[in-house]
């Protein structure tokens, strides 16, 4: 593996040595910066960074890039802690059936929707379906995203929802990125189990989970806790079984109405609770005393018009917060989470340091991968963007829609 050396970097920012968990409350504005910096990679890790003036010696390195980021800001990849990027077709007749006045729920009561996305997945090979998510995975490296979760969930049968999980082993070994992933059988009912929803469930918890255990297929377990979706009762199911096959959740909770979903993935050790564009007292004080994670996803309620999650609040009130794309043909039809950046800004009122954060350290910590990406630390891997020339970090942020990355560098 080449060692490589970054030099006069005009800001070195989001360094963080001895972080032990995520960012917390007002330590989430919290951002390091060197300017005029080195950094050195040795087999893919952090070794060195600091002034210029303190280089010496590293020049000499055998085997060595040299990368001159002059005017240019080196900065961790992101990690997108939430996506379902395994999909079979793009879905923007529903766009025009809203633009056309719909809304998202009424365009899933009359049959679009997730089950739509799992009609069409339904007849693809695994294959077509592996090639189409590893050109989606090229698109969001080339915004800044290092790590990413993807999920299941628009499979619906057993033998799709396997499926979908096989593709993100395969891609799990074939990209360069770090990818986590996640079961979400319970995503919607299926048509045939609209009147005997237990038997879904029979099927997920009987028939999904042991093959998915045996095969080691995912790291967490998912369900879409909602109104005409899951039910909390259904949730509580779902993940005390997940539990039992070594699935830690990472659930969909509080999208359109609050019930009780977040109470029940604390419970049951979640490592986030993802969505929260609803968000009551209850949940404050839930969150508050938590290990868990609340991520929130801004460009869904972007591209919905639905609210936006009250993050600010929450870092008030000292909770740990993540901000990730949700990418999927439904909701969220974007993966690049510089874009998150700027909702996280211009709609959430955040500041460029604590956007950055939510979306790297945080977004680590929201797959578990804190100790080894999302900060520069001496030892993690270097997992690492170059910007373009810019004038500031919060130039990202600002410059909404544009692409301020000029390269990323990998290392798994
Ligand atoms: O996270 N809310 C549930 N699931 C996805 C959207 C699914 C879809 O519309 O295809 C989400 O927004
Ligand atoms: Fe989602």
């Amino acid at each position: 593996m080449q060692n490589i050396l970054i030099k006069n970097i005009k800001g070195l920012a989001g360094i963080l040595e001895n972080n032990q968990a995520a960012l917390r409350g007002a330590n989430l504005n919290e951002l390091q910066q060197i300017e005029n910096a080195f950094l050195a990679i040795e087999n893919g890790k952090i070794a060195y960074y600091g002034k210029m003036e303190e280089m010496a010696g590293i020049n000499d390195w055998r085997n060595l890039e040299i990368i001159d980021a002059e005017g240019k800001f080196v900065i961790p990849a992101y990690c997108d802690s939430h996506s379902h990027i395994v999909f079979a077709k793009y879905r923007e007749t529903e766009f025009v059936d809203r633009i056309n006045g719909l809304t998202y729920e009424e365009i899933g009561e009359k049959g679009g929707g997730i089950l739509n996305s799992a009609n069409n997945l339904a007849n693809l090979s695994e294959d077509e379906l592996f090639e189409s998510a590893m050109e989606r995975l090229e698109l969001v490296k080339s915004f800044g995203t290092g790590a990413i979760e993807i999920k299941s969930g628009y499979g619906l049968t057993v033998t799709s929802e396997l499926k979908i999980l096989r593709v993100i082993k395969r891609l799990k070994e074939a990209s360069d990125l770090t990818i986590k992933a996640t079961f979400l059988g319970a995503h919607a009912f299926p048509a045939e189990f609209k009147e005997n929803n237990a038997g879904y469930i029979r099927q997920i918890i009987d028939e999904m989970l042991p093959v998915i255990e045996a095969e080691n297929l995912a790291d967490y377990i998912d369900v879409f806790c909602e109104r005409n979706y899951f039910s909390p009762e259904q949730l509580d199911e779902i993940l005390a079984a997940g539990v039992k096959h070594g699935l830690k959740p990472k659930i969909h909770v509080n999208q359109f109405s609050i019930l009780g979903g977040v109470e029940i993935g604390v419970k049951h050790g979640a490592v986030s609770v993802d969505h929260l564009e609803e968000f009551d007292e209850n949940d404050t004080v839930t969150m508050s005393k938590a290990n868990t994670i609340a991520t929130a996803l801004p460009s869904c309620s972007f591209f919905l018009g639905i609210p936006y999650s009250p993050v600010k609040k929450m870092l008030k009130n000292n909770i740990a917060v993540a901000l990730a794309s949700d990418y999927n043909p439904g909701s969220t039809p974007s993966g690049n989470m510089q874009f998150v950046n700027s909702l996280a800004c211009i709609q959430m009122k955040l500041t460029p340091e604590e956007a950055l954060n939510s979306t790297t350290i945080n977004g680590a910590y929201a797959m578990e991968l804190g100790d080894e990406m999302g900060s520069i630390t001496i030892g993690k891997k270097a997992n690492l963007i170059i910007t373009k020339k810019i004038s500031s970090l919060a130039y990202i942020p600002y410059s909404f829609g544009e692409n301020c990355v000029e390269r990323i560098i990998l290392s798994k």
